[in-house]
Order: structure tokens, then sequence, then C-alpha cells
């Protein structure tokens, strides 16, 4: 039989997590590597740095620009410029303070933790969320998700181009942390050019932002944040002869996308838990898709960060997680983020969501989403369409609990939503072993889009939202572009 996932608690090395180079553990042909022996041979793995533009499908790639990245990637100094500042020290006090609100220990997760008991975590808990990335003096240092939970390993970015091989290669993924991880891709690229001439600069951040816009097409916030950069750029002259300006901006722009979604997610959090059910004479009783914690999210976590929200307020909590295949987020990461956290759960298959909902009793499922569409069709993680449609039939609520950098007010309904296909041995491998035949065909899609009518609410950082969404949609983003202020002015 194939190395099936484990239903153990998470084991975790003994040692401190290992900071690899960013092209360490990628795959060959680009291919996503989860089904890779964590420990194994990934020799051929960084062969390919062109990065950007490489084509999953293999239908050819465009070698215009897979030579530009190269040289662009390659090109990238380690100068002694930073883009760390106030980033830095939000992502360092922003975990600190987590720590201590969870009276949880950061440093035991480095470490690895001790398997817990998850029908009786210890007092205080939760503990040990992790955020995805610290943004360092020059370099972006990200939590390697591919490798989890077998290690907990780091990987550097110090270029442009190694963030967008982080987001294709999923290095980092959901679609926030994307975003964010995006924005700090585009500042490394406006620091690099502080000495470039206008033109230059111009070309290059745009040539910048389209390879990392195109890393994962589904996920809208990547487009948001990056637009955002560009918007305040251009806000500040795009052809200003003042490349440190530019770079300053940028960076700015980048820390408060940051910073915002941190706490835009415990909002939304907090405001998804108070519509939540309360049962009388039981522990709340949730169920999730895919993963949506810190790691996925940047600091907080969308609909896990409602578990969140409960397990603070001092609520009785157990979460069934759909291990989601076939890249088995589930199982794999939220699993892994609630069992640092000590929040009971319990790892069910996709397939079983139709049971539990029958014999078990589920008050409500939580999911986040890649992009709502301006009706409010919801595109998630594959799979999340059949569970809304078991939802429904059994009256359990479905919540997409997700930021107002999800709503793509621009797409009209969810059928508009491109869709990421997804390499064949995703589907046909499990960490390395050939589970189908080699013959057979394979289709894979990243993502379903679950109607409007299946949704009960969407919950943004600015309310709970019923049907019918697209009135209320609206006013949310307008309300969130609101409340910020253009960083370029500060500069
Ligand atoms: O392919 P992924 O892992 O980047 O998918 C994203 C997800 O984790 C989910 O679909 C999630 O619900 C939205 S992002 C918080």
């Amino acid at each position: 039989m194939p190395d099936a996932p484990s239903s153990d608690p998470p084991r975790l090395n003994d040692s401190e997590p290992k900071d690899r180079a960013m092209n360490d553990g990628a795959s060959k042909d680009g291919a996503p590597d989860v089904g890779a022996p964590p420990n194994g041979d990934r020799s051929g793995a960084s062969a390919d740095r062109s990065g950007a533009s490489a084509d999953r499908s293999g239908a050819g790639p465009d070698l215009a620009r897979r030579h530009f990245f190269r040289a662009f990637a390659d090109q990238i100094v380690h100068t002694a410029a930073t883009v760390a500042g106030v980033a830095g020290e939000l992502q360092r006090t922003s975990a600190e303070a987590a720590s201590v609100i969870l009276r949880g220990d950061v440093d035991q997760a480095r470490r690895g933790a001790a398997p817990r008991d998850m029908d009786n975590p210890p007092a205080g808990a939760p503990a040990g969320f992790r955020t995805a990335f610290r943004w360092d003096d020059r370099r972006l240092i990200l939590i390697d998700q591919r490798q989890l939970p077998n290690e907990l390993v780091e990987v550097t970015c110090e270029s442009p181009g190694d963030v967008v091989r982080a987001i294709r290669d999923m290095v980092v993924r959901g679609a926030p942390a994307m975003g964010q991880v995006a924005a700090i891709g585009l500042a490394l690229a406006a620091d690099q050019l502080r000495d470039a001439g206008p033109g230059i600069r111009r070309a290059t951040l745009s040539g910048t932002v389209t390879a990392l816009r195109n890393a994962r097409p589904t996920a809208i916030n990547v487009r948001w944040a990056l637009d955002r950069c560009m918007a305040a750029i251009a806000a500040a002259g795009e052809l200003s002869e003042d490349g440190a300006r530019i770079a300053e901006v940028v960076r700015l722009e980048a820390e408060a996308i940051i910073a915002e979604a941190a706490a835009d997610h415990e909002r939304l959090a907090t405001l998804a838990l108070a519509d939540l059910p309360v049962p009388a004479d039981r522990r709340l009783e949730l169920l999730t898709h895919c993963n949506t914690g810190p790691l996925a999210c940047g600091q907080f976590g969308t609909a896990l960060g409602v578990v969140q929200a409960a397990v603070h307020a001092g609520r009785d909590v157990h979460v069934f997680v759909d291990e989601t295949r076939p890249y088995l987020q589930g199982a794999r990461i939220t699993a892994w983020e609630l069992g640092q956290a000590g929040v009971p759960h319990t790892i069910i298959a996709d397939a079983a969501a139709g049971w539990v909902f029958a014999t078990r009793g589920v008050d409500a499922v939580l999911v986040g989403a890649d992009r709502i569409a301006a009706n409010g069709d919801t595109a998630n993680k594959i799979g999340t369409y059949p569970l809304a449609v078991l939802a429904q039939r059994h009256g359990v609520p479905l919540y997409v609990c997700a930021p107002t950098s999800s709503v793509d007010l621009a797409t009209p309904d969810g059928s508009l939503i491109p869709i990421e296909q997804r390499v064949r041995s995703e589907l046909t491998t499990i960490r390395g072993v050939v589970i189908a035949p080699p013959e057979s065909q394979a289709l894979n899609p990243g993502f379903d889009v679950t109607p409007a009518e299946l949704i009960g609410a969407i919950v943004t950082e600015e309310g709970v939202l019923r049907p019918p969404f697209g009135p209320g949609l609206v006013r949310a983003v307008e309300a969130a572009a609101a409340r910020r202020r253009p960083v370029a002015a500060d500069v």
C-alpha cells in the first residue's frame, strides 16, 4: 500500500527548523512535490530557475519570459538595503503577542512539539499557531508547507524570482498569505531597482507583477495586493527619478497589507463566531475543508481563525477536518495547526462528510475562499462544492469566511473565475508511490465554484452577509477601501 497520510499526532523533528535555499525542494517539472518523501532525493529539484512563467501543463513555455526571469532572478544582488523595517517588526511582535495571548510557546513549535492527546488538550490551549512567513532585513523566510507535518523547514527567498517560485510551487499557499507574500516579492524587486532608471524600473516591476499574478491564477488576493502596490507607485509617480522613494512606498504598502490582514482576519473570525449556533449541552461541532489557518492567511486565519476565536472565548469546540484530496492540505496542514494549538479535531476522508453530517451532528461548515465573484459564487479548494451540497441536504449552514481582499467585484459570477489546473502526478501518486495506471488520464482542477445559493453566510471583516450577496459585497468592499489611507502620502 502507498504511504497514506497517518492519523497520528504531528511528527516533528527534534531539531530547529532547517533553513533551505529557495530552489531546494521544487520538483523538476515545477510540479508540486507533496508526494515526495520529506527527506527524499530532491537533487533534480532546482534545475529550473526560470520559474516565473513555467507552463505547468507542459504545453510549451514562453521562452522569452523564462529567459527574462532567469536573468532577472540571477541579477538580484544582496544589497544592504532592506525591506524589513516595520513589517518585520510587526511579524515579530505579532508572533510574540500571539504566543503570550495564547499562553503558548512559539519556540516549542520550532523545536518540535511533543505529540498531544487531542481529546484532552492542555489547559491554556491553543498555543503555537505559526505565521507562514517572516520578513527579514533582506530576505523573506517561509515555512515550507510542502514538508508539513513531517518536517518544520524554512525556505529563504532573496529575490522576486524566488518569491514567484515559492508561490508557484506551493512553498507558501492559501490566498491571503500568497497576496501578502506577493507584495513582499514586489518590495524586494523595488528595493533592487533603487538605482535603476525610471523606464527600466517600471518595466521590471510590471514584469514582476505579471509573474507573481500568473503563479497561482485563481487566488484573487495576489492580484489585489499587487494592484495596491502598483497604485501606491502610481501615486508616488511611477517614472520618478527617486528609486529609493519608490522602494520605500512599496515596502510601506506591503507592510500595510500584512498588518491590515492580521486585524481583518481576527475581526472576521470574531464576527463569524458570534453568528454560530451555541449548542446547549455539548461542544460546538465544526467541519472545515482545506487549510485556512495562519499558514494560509499570514497571521490569524480566516475559517480556522474562527476556531482560534472560539477557543480564545473559552468555547468547547471540536473540528472535523476534511483531508482535502489530492494535496491533503486538511490532513497535513490544518490538522498540524490544530494539533499545535491543542484543539480537538478529527481527520476525515472528504467522502466521509455525508456520513458525518448524518450520524455525528455538525453545527456549521467553515471554509475560506480563493475568489468570491460579485454575486457571491465562491471559488475554493476542490471539494467545497460537493461539501456545500451535502451541507444543504443536512441543513447545516455553510459559512464562507474570507476578507474583502478575496472579493472580485469585476467578475460577475463564478463561471468566469479561472480555475487552476494542476499536475497529474498530484492525483496519481502519494508520497512518490504511483497509485494509478500510468496510461490513465487524470483531471486535477485545484478549485471548484460553490454557487451562492448554497452559501448560508459570507463573513468578511466588514460584517456577516446573507443572500442575496451582491449588494452586501459591494458595501463591504467599499467600506474596507474607505478605511485605508494611501501610504505614498507618508513618504
Ligand atoms: O491550493 P491552496 O492550498 O493555496 O488553496 C487555498 C486554500 O487553502 C483554500 O482553498 C482556502 O480555503 C482559501 S485560502 C485561505
